[in-house]
């Protein structure tokens, strides 16, 4: 239709277009309007049909038309509640993140993987009472299919471990960066969607894959300049739990629940958690041995709890004697109370904490050696963490650890400026051998910008240099190349450029 439009209208403003084009052009912006904008014009415009009077259609009619201009004006530009757009200036930020996530992943000999963002909702529905089975962002799609936009990542890739079956070699160790949707109450650090870096082992049983993933966190901390007097690992195992719990004749089938309700010990009153641990079914004694469980600190009180022989406690204490190969003893700190808040947990845990206390879990995992069988597939012991970029950024941001100043500007190298429209082609003819070698240019594209102008746009974008060629350098076959931190100008051949 708009092809058809005189030139002259697409100039003028829509308001002095002929109402013909004006009417169809009000269409095409209701169209785009929220949802929010539709509903309350459906509302508007009634449904009781017949009977009304012309005066009363007009008058609808005139309605509907200054109701779509004011739609016109309420477009939502803030993206929808707990989620964020990334602009340039976000976006170079978050790049610096994920850089340094894929960085320490890579150090570590990881290979990267991903998955769709929706994935079927089976992959993600448990019985346990998570939390995260009340903020699925699910939904029937087209076909009928229930679908999902993923919580997490490690059921993802628990399906794509089994899709890859005996083909896998093992131990795998992969890693991914992915967008994560949960319909959470919003606090400091927590959205509705987040990105999540996770490092994940397949394949192999013993903790030495637990120090690996804790010594990869820790490495990532060190690189951005988080030391370990600012954050440290709570690291348990949730055989703890289970042995307490084996020991007072809970039934097994109900570990899980305790552990949903134990997840949450920080966050709820003493009373509150009793009487959770009573609503999933237990009685006053396993309920105070549970108790006495979380309030243990120290690999010592864990002997005591456990016995000095236990396995669990020689596991945990063979993971605090690697860790120190590692150098990372000073990160981690044994607390029993920790056991993570996701069902499918079956041993060590762990959780990256602020030692000031004033932000959530920076990042969090642990092993899962069933979560393969509960989705039909072979027993495969598992172990991996999640690492969302919110928490972190808050804290790098109260340390001012972020690189704010390297950040602030676009990384280009040299901006190409042709002081005549007649000298665009040999600017063009520069522009394309600096790319070639590597470097990255920023060619101003409009005519008639004025010297000054090129030097301001120059400094906003971080240029090292300014290469300007006028109509005498033309001539001459040069190009005049300004340093712009030294602010020396040489003169250089135009087949010299580089
Ligand atoms: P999670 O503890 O639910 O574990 O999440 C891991 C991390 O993701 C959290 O510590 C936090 O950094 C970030 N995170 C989670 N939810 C939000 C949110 N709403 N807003 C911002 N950040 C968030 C898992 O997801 C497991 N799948 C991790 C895992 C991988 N376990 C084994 N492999």
């Amino acid at each position: 239709m708009l092809s058809s439009v005189s030139s002259k209208f697409l100039f003028r403003t829509h308001h002095q277009w002929p109402n013909y084009y004006r009417r169809h052009h009000t269409q095409y912006v209701l169209k785009r309007t929220t949802l929010r904008a539709l509903s309350s014009t459906a509302e508007g415009g009634g449904g009781n049909g017949g009977g009304r009077s012309v005066t009363t259609q007009t008058a609808n009619v005139d309605a509907k038309k200054s109701n779509a201009q004011q739609q016109q004006a309420q477009i939502e530009l803030n993206p929808p509640k707990g989620t964020r757009d990334f602009p340039p200036e976000e976006m170079r930020k978050r790049n610096w993140l994920f850089d340094s996530f894929r960085q320490t992943a890579l150090l570590f000999g990881f290979e990267e993987f991903d998955a769709p963002v929706l994935e079927s909702e089976a992959l993600f529905t448990r019985k346990a009472g998570e939390e995260i089975q009340g903020q699925l962002y699910n939904f029937s799609d087209k076909g009928d299919r229930r679908v999902s936009l993923r919580p997490e990542l490690t059921p993802s890739l628990a399906r794509l471990i089994m899709q890859k079956g005996k083909s896998l070699a093992v131990p795998a160790k992969w890693f991914a960066i992915g967008q994560c949707w949960r319909y959470e109450r919003m606090t400091r650090g927590r959205r509705r969607e987040h990105y999540q870096w996770n490092m994940d082992i397949v394949g192999v049983e013993g903790v030495e894959a637990e120090v690996e993933l804790l010594s990869a966190i820790c490495h990532f901390f060190a690189s951005v300049g988080i030391t370990s007097e600012d954050v440290g690992i709570k690291v348990n195992s949730r055989k703890v739990l289970a042995r307490v719990m084996e020991k007072a004749g809970v039934p097994e089938e109900i570990f899980a629940n305790v552990c949903v309700v134990v997840d949450k010990i920080e966050k709820l009153p003493r009373e509150k958690i009793i009487e959770e641990l009573r609503e999933v079914g237990l009685n006053e004694e396993a309920t105070q041995s549970v108790l006495t469980c979380m309030d243990t600190n120290s690999l010592e009180g864990l002997k005591s709890l456990l016995g000095e022989e236990d396995e669990c406690a020689k596991e945990m204490e063979k993971l605090f004697v690697l860790a120190r190969a590692y150098g990372i003893e000073d990160w981690l700190v044994f607390d029993a109370s920790v056991v993570r808040g996701l069902a499918y947990y079956t041993g060590v845990v762990f959780e990256g904490f602020d030692r000031r206390g004033e932000l959530r879990a920076i990042c969090g995992g642990g092993r899962y050696d069933g979560l393969i069988s509960t989705l039909g597939g072979e027993y495969t012991p598992m172990v991996g963490f999640g690492f969302g970029d919110a928490v972190i950024v808050e804290l790098l941001k109260d340390r001012g650890l972020m690189p704010e100043e390297a950040l602030k500007t676009m990384n280009v190298d040299d901006v190409v400026f042709s002081m005549d429209e007649s000298c665009r082609e040999t600017a063009m003819r520069a522009a394309s051998v600096l790319r070639k070698n590597g470097r990255r240019v920023d060619v101003v594209l409009e005519d008639g910008k004025k010297s000054k102008w090129t030097f301001k746009h120059a400094e906003r974008v971080g240029a090292k240099r300014l290469l300007t060629i006028g109509k005498k350098e033309q001539e001459e076959g040069i190009v005049k190349v300004k340093n712009l931190e030294t602010r020396e100008e040489v003169d250089v051949s135009l087949d010299k450029l580089a």
